[in-house]
């Protein structure tokens, strides 16, 4: 139950399983990001194993939200190159099931919650039916649309829509939306900001047994270091250089995160847990 001591600069592209030469998981190659001439993510080399969690913590503003996006293939790397199991994310991303929480609640407020979070499916089903998402679902869709609410803790509000929930009740809903079609892939981007104590204790529960049960590669973005070691089998931070910021945020230093799981906040007082938490914290302060 210890935590790997050798926190460091994390080392280059190493993808740890391949078959026919295929890279599996996800593989950042000397990634550059830039808008508009600005740089925002440079030099970054990554590999992700299938089924691992990478949590990604750094500043605001420093391009969290654009890696994922970047995985996604919602964008493309101004140099380098991303791939998803050796494919380009956007190539792949039309194939498997990903799940991506976006950092914005994005529920549609026309759709009650039920056909909101069964809208995966029916675009499976159709991929005609974003143009109308009030196509009926079949009995097997609202089934899974309904196990979806009820592991999200959200069971009771199916027939509401995005005005009659609150806040929390939204990202739990979107979170639904998230797992709805067993995902092989979770994009998570500060899924659980808005959620009380009590309630993220239930879903870091949830959200470990889906990962367990499907092995879903996760990369979670997040501003919480306890949520980060309590999730993650390691942690990434995104920074600028502090003698030259201009230049665009690098992983400047990552953590590799060795508890046991079910990780519980109660595990949170356990020494191994407080010195990653603490190793975490030093390097984000260290900014
Ligand atoms: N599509 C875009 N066009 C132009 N600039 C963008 C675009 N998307 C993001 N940016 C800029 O890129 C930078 C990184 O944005 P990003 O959303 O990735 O940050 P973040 O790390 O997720 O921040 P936060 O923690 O506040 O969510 C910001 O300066 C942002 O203004
Ligand atoms: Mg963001």
């Amino acid at each position: 139950m210890a935590v790997d001591a050798s926190a460091s600069q994390p080392a280059g592209p190493a993808p740890r399983s391949t078959s026919g030469g295929v890279s599996k998981g996800v593989v950042f190659q000397d990634v550059g990001l830039s808008f508009q001439g600005q740089p925002i993510l440079r030099s970054l080399n990554l590999a992700i194993a299938p089924g691992e969690v990478v949590g990604f913590v750094g500043g605001s503003g420093v391009g969290k939200t654009s890696l994922l996006n970047l995985v996604a293939g919602l964008i493309d790397p101004s140099s380098g190159k991303v791939t998803v199991d050796g494919q380009a994310p956007a190539d792949r991303m039309r194939e498997t099931a990903a799940g991506f929480l976006f950092q914005q609640p994005t529920l549609l407020p026309w759709l009650k919650a039920i056909d909101y979070v069964a809208l995966p499916l029916l675009v499976k089903r159709r991929p005609a039916a974003l143009l109308n998402p009030f196509n009926r679902l079949t009995e097997r869709e609202v089934s899974a649309a309904r196990l979806a609410l009820a592991k999200a803790q959200v069971p009771h509000v199916e027939h509401m829509r995005a005005a009659q929930l609150s806040g929390g009740m939204q990202t739990r809903v979107a979170l639904a939306r998230t797992i709805v079609a067993e995902p092989d892939m979770m994009l998570l981007d500060e899924p659980f900001n808005s959620l009380d104590e009590r309630l993220r204790a239930d879903i870091y529960a949830v959200l470990q047994a889906i990962i367990a049960e499907r092995r879903a590669t996760t990369l979670l973005v997040t501003h919480n270091v306890l949520e980060a070691v309590l999730l993650c089998d390691r942690v990434v931070l995104l920074a600028r250089p502090k003698d030259n910021p201009e230049r665009g945020a690098i992983a400047a230093f990552e953590q590799r995160i060795d508890l046991p799981r079910p990780r519980t906040l109660e595990h949170a007082d356990d020494p191994p847990f407080v010195a990653a938490m603490k190793s975490v914290r030093e390097a984000l302060f260290a900014l």
